[in-house]
């Protein structure tokens, strides 16, 4: 009989992806997926260490899942434990220390090794992985099985190399990396070919330093390689994510003019607006830098929307700092992401003076209603437009379809049955803070 896996992601799309990849490791192995806990004989936790307490959350998630293990094992069957993601990387050992009931810890870069790790695991002891191993991940990874649907991710960049004095990922991520052309061109063509995608998102912690080989030799960077995407037939969207302004080269924005497939809708964070506080946080740009990418991004598509993040409250930050991050609402957002600064250990800015919690939640605050102002007037502007729309999940009401808008948006429609996976024409007729209503232009399909 076959085993059963049940992987729990948290975080980034790329943690989506990894498990994706997980699971296809195991299937030669006899184990399928399955999302009740209680049948599981492998238990993945894919964990995030961005937010705040992610250690912590994870060791109590464990505890909780131990007593699923005990269970099972009264009963004379099996449950491994295993812990991978960046927590997994940037806790390693202590994991094991604190929670010794858990049988493998793995960093970001080891899943391929998964199921050499269970067989050692299983012969009762525990199995750690934590190595940036010379050939990387992607390379010893299977083709991709499992069905994403029809908007795909594939990981083309991994790894950070710019050390923002605030952030863990050049830690539990390793250096850059970027995956030969040829090898995205294949996943992608794959994807489109054989499992009916017709959007792929490019991921990477740093996707627009993508910088890969080609088949000459060469370096191609991400402008060349979503030109390269651009001619696969069938192939309606393409999309990238998360970029850093620094990374934002003239090629890729006159991608985004010249290419028509490539999305307008950029992820592009800034983090804060004043210069000292970029300064401190190892950003490398200044703010008026960051505004003159936006400003040129639109002149090459003026329909791009913007979505972003932003840390309030990083060390040494004074409220004539925090009114100079107000200041970016000149860029208008369609949507954005904010966060109180919170101390990473081992990150630079850990160590510095503290700005006060109560400062922190006062000015998140004031930056999300702002933000939210700026997401509520980018949706109401949609409304009397007509967009494309791809549907990828059903909605609530009988006959709904759910899918997204060029800019990100959700888009409910009605009477849209059967139209599942395919991109159609849809009047927007209605707009809140969160999502769009809209209703079909195309006939659907008998
Ligand atoms: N504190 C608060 N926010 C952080 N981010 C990353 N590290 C921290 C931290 N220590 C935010 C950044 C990043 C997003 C993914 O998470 O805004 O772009
Ligand atoms: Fe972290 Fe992004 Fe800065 Fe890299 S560029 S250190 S991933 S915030």
């Amino acid at each position: 009989m076959s085993k059963k896996i049940y992987i729990k992601t948290y975080g980034c799309q790329m943690n989506v992806y990894d498990s994706v990849r997980m699971a296809d490791v195991m299937a030669p192995e006899g184990y399928t997926e399955t999302d009740v806990i209680d049948d599981a004989d492998l238990v993945v936790l894919n964990t995030c260490h961005i937010r705040e307490k992610a250690a912590e959350k994870v060791y109590s998630e464990l505890g909780r899942i131990r007593q699923l293990q005990d269970k099972r094992r009264a009963g004379g069957q099996e449950m491994l434990i295993a812990v991978g993601g960046c927590v997994g990387q940037a806790e390693g050992e202590e994991i094991m220390r604190r929670a010794p009931y858990v049988d493998i810890v793995m960093g970001s870069q080891a899943y391929h090794e998964l199921p050499r790790l269970v067989r050692d695991a299983g012969g009762k002891g525990q199995a750690l992985a934590l190595d940036f191993p010379e050939v990387q991940k992607f390379d010893l990874l299977p083709e991709q099985t499992g069905a994403q649907g029809p908007t795909a991710f594939v990981a083309v960049q991994e790894g950070c190399d710019k050390f923002c004095t605030f952030c863990v990922v050049p830690y539990t991520r390793g250096a850059e990396y970027s995956r030969p052309v040829a090898d995205v061109v294949r996943e992608v063509t794959a994807l489109v070919e054989e499992q009916g995608a017709i959007e792929i998102s490019l991921l990477g912690q740093n996707v627009n330093a993508y910088h890969g080989v080609d088949a000459g030799g060469k370096v191609a960077d991400l402008a060349t390689l979503i030109e390269k995407l651009s001619l696969i037939n069938g192939l309606e969207r393409i999309r990238y994510t998360t970029s850093h302004p620094n990374d934002m080269t003239d090629r890729l924005i006159d991608a985004h003019g010249s290419i028509a497939t490539l999305m307008p809708y950029l992820h592009l964070p800034i983090q804060a607006g004043s210069d000292r506080v970029l300064k401190a946080m190892n950003r490398k740009h200044t703010a008026a830098a960051y505004i003159d990418i936006v400003e040129r991004l639109r002149k090459a598509r003026p329909d791009i929307a913007f979505s972003g993040d932003f840390i309030v409250g990083f060390p040494g930050e004074t409220e004539a700092d925090f009114e100079e991050t107000m200041r970016v609402e000149t860029v208008s957002y369609a949507s954005a992401y904010s966060f109180k600064y919170s101390p990473r250990p081992g990150t630079p800015a850990a160590e510095r003076e503290q700005v006060a919690a109560a400062a922190k939640a006062e000015r998140l605050e004031r930056l999300q209603s702002l933000l939210h102002r700026q997401q509520v007037s980018f949706n109401a502007r949609s409304v009397g437009q007509r967009m494309g729309v791809i549907f990828d999940r059903k909605g609530r009401h009988d006959g709904q379809m759910v899918g997204r808008s060029p800019y990100m948006q959700a888009v409910h429609v009605l009477d849209a049955a059967g139209l599942y996976g395919t991109l159609v024409e849809v009047e927007i007729t209605a707009a809140s803070g969160n999502s769009l209503t809209g209703s079909l232009l195309t006939q659907a399909a008998a």
